[in-house]
C-alpha cells in the first residue's frame, strides 16, 4: 500500500493566486503545503502590484517565467506547459470578490482548485462554480481551517458513534474584535476588503468568520442547519456589511442551536467555541486550546480528551496528528490536514474528509438565509444550499 507521501519530483504542483507581503492567509498555505513534504509550489501571482509580486516570487525562489502579472496569464501560460512542469492545482488565496471568477477561469484551463472560503461573493455566483465544478470532474476543495482540527474529528466521531445520544442543543459561537473600531478608515486594509460589499460579498463578519462556525457545527454534528432567525448589524453607521450577529438555528435533524458571528467583542482574538449538548451528554471544543476536548457524560465524571494519537479513534483523528501527545499542534497543523487530504484524493489515494463545493454553497446559503431573517425582523428563513 503506498504512504501517500509524494517525495521529490513526485510532489504535487501548486500555483498560488493572491498571498502577497504583508497578506495574511497566503502565507499560511504555504507553510502547511510545505509541512509535509506533499506539495511544491511551481508557480505564481501573488499580487496585482508588480513590485509585490516579484517581492515575493524572489522571497520564494521561483524562476522569473514562472512569476505572472495576473492570473489570466498564469491560467493560460502554466496550462500551455509539458504534463511535468504543469501545476496539478492553483490556489486560491485572494480577498472573495475574486474566488469564483478565478476558480472557474482555472477549471475551465483543467486544473483542480483549492478555493478559500466564502466560496463566492452571493449563493448565485457560489451555484454557477458549483455546475462548473460538476461539469468539470476536477477536484475542488474549500479551506474551511477548523475542519482540520484532529479533536474536531474525534467529536464528530463520539457523535457519529452515538456517544451523547441524540443532538439537542449547539451552541457556536465565533467572536473576535478586530472590528471592535472602525479600523478601515485609518489605512487597515484587510480591514477595508472585508467590509466592502465589492470585494468581500453579501457578508461581512458571517462571510469571514460566521461561515467558520456554519461548517463546525455542520460538521461536528452530521447535520445541517435547516432554518435560521437572525439578528445581524453593522455597529457603525458607515460600515456597509454586518461586523456583528446572533442566530438561532433549526438543524434538519431537529436539534436547536445558536451561532453568534461578531467582529466588535473587544479584547477577543480569535474565539470559536462550539458545545454540542446530546441526550447523554456534551462536548465542548475551543478553537484557542485545540488540543483539549471535554466530554461530559450525564451519568459520570467529565472526561478531558487530549490530542494525543495513541488514544484518538483509529479512524480520521489519529492520522490528523503529527507528534506524541502533549506536543501541541495548531493553526497551521490543521491547515496541513487540509492539504494532505486534498493531495491524497488528486492522486487518488484513501483521503479523511475534505471539505468542498458542497460545503462552500452551503455556506453562502446561510448567509443570505440569515441576511433576509435580519431583514425581515428574524422571520425564520430556509437555509437551501
Ligand atoms: N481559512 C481561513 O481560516 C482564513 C483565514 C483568513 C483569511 N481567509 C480568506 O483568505 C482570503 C484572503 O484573506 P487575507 O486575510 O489573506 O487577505 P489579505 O488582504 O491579507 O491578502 C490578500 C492577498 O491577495 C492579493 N491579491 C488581491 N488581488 C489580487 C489579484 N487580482 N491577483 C493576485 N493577488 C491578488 C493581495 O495583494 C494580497 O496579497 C479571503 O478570502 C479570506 O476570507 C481564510
Amino acid at each position: 500500500m503506498s504512504t501517500g507521501y509524494p517525495t521529490g519530483a513526485n510532489r504535487v504542483r501548486m500555483a498560488m493566486i493572491g498571498g502577497g507581503p504583508g497578506s495574511f492567509i497566503g502565507p499560511v498555505h504555504r507553510k502547511a503545503a510545505a509541512l509535509d513534504g506533499l506539495v511544491s509550489l511551481c508557480a505564481g501571482a501573488f499580487s496585482p502590484d508588480p513590485e509585490r509580486n516579484r517581492e515575493t516570487s524572489l522571497q520564494l525562489g521561483l524562476p522569473p517565467d514562472r512569476i505572472h502579472e495576473d492570473y489570466e496569464a498564469l491560467l493560460a501560460r502554466e496550462a500551455d506547459r509539458p504534463a511535468p512542469e504543469r501545476p496539478e492545482f492553483v490556489a486560491i488565496v485572494t480577498p472573495n470578490h475574486l474566488h469564483a471568477p478565478i476558480a472557474a477561469a482555472a477549471l475551465a484551463r483543467g486544473f483542480a482548485v483549492l478555493c478559500e472560503k466564502p466560496l463566492a461573493r452571493n449563493l448565485a455566483e457560489a451555484r454557477d462554480l458549483q455546475r462548473a465544478v460538476e461539469s468539470s470532474g476536477a477536484a475542488f476543495a474549500v479551506t474551511y481551517t477548523y475542519l482540520g482540527y484532529p479533536l474536531v474529528h474525534e467529536a464528530r466521531s463520539i457523535i457519529a458513534s452515538g456517544g451523547i445520544g441524540a443532538i439537542r442543543r449547539v451552541v457556536v459561537n465565533y467572536t473576535q474584535g478586530w472590528l471592535a473600531q472602525p479600523v478601515e478608515r485609518h489605512g487597515n486594509r484587510q480591514a477595508a476588503w472585508r467590509t466592502s460589499p465589492e470585494t468581500a460579498g453579501v457578508g461581512g463578519a458571517l462571510g469571514d468568520i460566521g461561515v467558520h462556525a456554519q461548517s463546525l457545527a455542520e460538521f461536528v454534528t452530521g447535520s445541517d442547519i435547516a432554518e435560521v432567525s437572525a439578528d445581524i448589524r453593522a455597529t457603525f453607521p458607515e460600515r456597509r456589511l454586518d461586523d456583528d450577529g446572533a442566530m438561532l438555528l433549526r438543524f434538519a435533524d431537529g436539534a436547536r442551536g445558536t451561532l453568534i458571528a461578531s467582529q466588535i467583542c473587544a479584547g477577543d482574538e480569535n474565539r470559536l467555541d462550539l458545545r454540542v449538548y446530546g441526550e447523554r451528554g456534551a462536548l465542548h471544543w475551543t478553537q484557542e486550546s485545540p488540543n483539549h476536548l471535554w466530554h461530559r457524560a450525564i451519568d459520570g465524571p467529565a472526561r478531558l480528551i487530549t490530542a494525543n494519537p495513541d488514544l484518538l479513534s483509529d479512524g480520521g483523528a489519529r492520522a490528523m496528528t503529527r507528534l506524541p501527545g502533549g506536543h501541541p499542534e495548531g493553526y497551521i497543523e490543521a491547515f496541513a490536514n487540509l492539504y494532505r487530504a486534498f493531495v491524497l484524493s488528486l492522486r487518488g489515494e484513501e483521503a479523511p474528509f475534505m471539505p468542498g463545493v458542497r460545503e462552500g454553497v452551503r455556506s453562502m446559503a446561510f448567509i443570505e438565509a440569515a441576511i433576509a431573517s435580519s431583514r425581515a425582523n428574524g422571520a425564520w428563513q430556509p437555509v437551501t444550499g
